[in-house]
């Protein structure tokens, strides 16, 4: 079994996945890179030579694809530190009553059940660890606060939903892991200028992995169970 550790990034080949690849390589952490199509995978990883990342075939939505990359993992280093539930997409503009389930489905299967399926599949792994550590790409548009403030800025739309539903599993693993090393982290990375949000984003997607890396390589210690932004603590 290597001493590096070991971080697995979903949704890595492009955007804020990309970046926080590179920089938890940077860090000397051997990095999967998650694609869920395999050229993608190989192209964002020869874009980080020299840095240790192996692009790993996994797309979130499909059990087989999870179940798959599970086993590549287990059988090539036997365990797993870092899971960054980084995958996500961005769906359903407009009012609740303009949208339909299929548009909240649509952002759940990536942004809720997928985290759900990747992060069963992979926590033996990191119970085999000696701290493991999930990080969930959440959002201030998760902020049940945020959206229901009366001078809300934040864009009602199915994303937002599915965010503060992935913050509520953040909750809910860290509570269930509270007497394991394992600790759970929703993070949310700031308004950056990804394929996401064409580009409209205020920050870079590099600027954005700042936190997220940040958040995957901090020592374990108190913060499970929260939600952290650059600025310290985002309101649930
Ligand atoms: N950009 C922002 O301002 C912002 C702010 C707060 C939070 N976030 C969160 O940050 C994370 C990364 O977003 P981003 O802005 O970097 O967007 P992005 O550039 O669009 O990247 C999204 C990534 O997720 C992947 N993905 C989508 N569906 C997938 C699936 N079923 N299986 C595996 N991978 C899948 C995409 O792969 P393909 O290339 O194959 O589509 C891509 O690699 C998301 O969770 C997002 O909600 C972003």
């Amino acid at each position: 079994m290597s001493d590096m550790r070991i971080a697995l990034v979903t949704g890595a080949n492009k955007g804020i996945g990309l970046e926080t690849a590179r920089r938890l390589g940077q860090a000397g952490v051997t990095v999967l890179l998650g694609a869920r199509d395999p050229d993608r995978g190989t192209e964002a990883a020869a874009r980080l030579g020299g840095l240790p990342v192996v692009p790993l075939l996994l797309d979130v939505t499909d059990p087989g694809s999870v179940a798959a990359a599970a086993k590549r993992i287990e059988d090539e280093y036997g365990r797993l530190d870092i899971l960054v539930n980084n995958a996500g997409v961005l769906t359903g503009w407009g009012r609740p009553a303009d949208l339909t389930a299929a548009d909240f489905r649509a952002a759940y299967e990536v942004n809720v059940f997928g985290v759900v399926t990747v992060t069963n599949a992979v926590l033996p792994l990191l119970r085999r660890g000696p701290a493991g550590r999930i990080v969930n790409v959440s959002s201030a548009m998760g902020s049940l606060t945020l959206q229901a403030a009366p001078d809300s800025q934040i864009p009602i739309m199915s994303y937002s939903s599915s965010k503060a539903a992935l913050n509520g599993l953040t909750v809910a693993y860290a509570a269930d892991l509270r007497d394991t090393p394992i600790t759970v982290v929703s993070v949310d990375p700031g308004y950056c200028a990804t394929d996401l949000n064409r580009h409209t984003g205020s920050r870079s997607a590099a600027e954005g992995a700042v936190v997220v890396a940040g958040a995957a390589l901090r020592e374990a210690g108190v913060d499970s169970g929260r939600f952290l932004g650059d600025g310290g603590e985002v309101p649930w």
